[in-house]
């Protein structure tokens, strides 16, 4: 089995949630307690959108040595949105409803992207964009215009002595710096719309975030859209 091959991309069942709360602790260390997702909200998405949500599921340790059960490596979670491009302030714990998805709207013509995370042990196989890729075909399926999404800037700390989000960002964009998150989302399509100021509770960011959107080329303009 390949590296690739002993991690399957899974919809989300019960049990993995208290393995999705610990993810959580591991992936988000600089976020605040609070805003972290824990295992009772993941049971509530299973209510509320489950087909919104993918779990990262690893068949084999990261030395390869197979494993039994299965181990949850990594979390693609999300909801539908109305989402107005022109009035894009809001912030992670408002949009996500305190982590219980309380917005998700069945109509909402935007892909919410609440959390991408994947362990460390597990990073730089391709399990990121895995996930992304989820997203999408499930954008595709229910027609939707696109994932809309604050984005982390785990670089952002090193940097903010010196410039402003703004820059920071431009800066990636351009690829005069290379940011951890950002320039992943960059290379699977995401495009960058703006800065969040506060958006996160994240001290070593000081809140600050990227506004992001990947726009589905096959969305039909809104005629026959379905519901979820
Ligand atoms: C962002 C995050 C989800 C990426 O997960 P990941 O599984 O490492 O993502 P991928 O493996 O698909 O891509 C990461 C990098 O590995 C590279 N990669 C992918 N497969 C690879 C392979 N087989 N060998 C070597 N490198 C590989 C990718 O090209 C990519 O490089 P880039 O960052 O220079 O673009 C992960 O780093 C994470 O959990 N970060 C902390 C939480 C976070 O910030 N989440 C985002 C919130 S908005």
């Amino acid at each position: 089995m390949s590296r690739a091959d002993a991690v399957r991309i899974v919809p989300l069942e019960g049990w993995h949630a208290p393995h999705l709360e610990a993810l959580q602790v591991t992936c988000f260390p600089n976020l605040a307690a609070a805003e972290r997702m824990r295992a009772e909200h993941f049971l509530h998405h299973l209510e509320v959108f489950p087909e919104g949500t993918f779990v990262a599921l690893a068949d084999a340790a990261p030395d390869g040595a197979p494993l039994s059960p299965p181990r949850v490596v990594g979390l693609g979670s999300g909801f539908r949105t109305e989402f107005d491009l022109d009035h894009p302030d809001h912030t992670f714990g408002e949009i996500i409803d305190g982590g219980w998805f309380g917005h998700h709207d069945p109509h909402g013509d935007w892909y919410y992207g609440a959390d991408v995370s994947v362990h460390p042990e597990y990073r730089r196989r391709g399990i990121g964009g895995r996930l992304y890729d989820a997203r999408k075909a499930l954008c595709r399926h229910l027609d939707l215009r696109g994932i809309v999404a604050g984005g982390a800037l785990p670089g952002f700390a090193h940097h903010k002595h010196a410039l402003s989000a703004e820059a920071y960002v431009a800066d990636v964009v351009a690829g005069a710096l290379s940011d951890p998150t950002l320039s992943m989302q960059l290379r699977h399509g995401f495009e960058v719309l703006g800065v969040l100021e506060a958006y996160l509770d994240d001290a070593a960011a000081d809140g600050w975030a990227s506004l992001i959107v990947w726009r589905n080329p096959d969305w039909s303009g809104g005629a026959g859209r379905s519901a979820a």
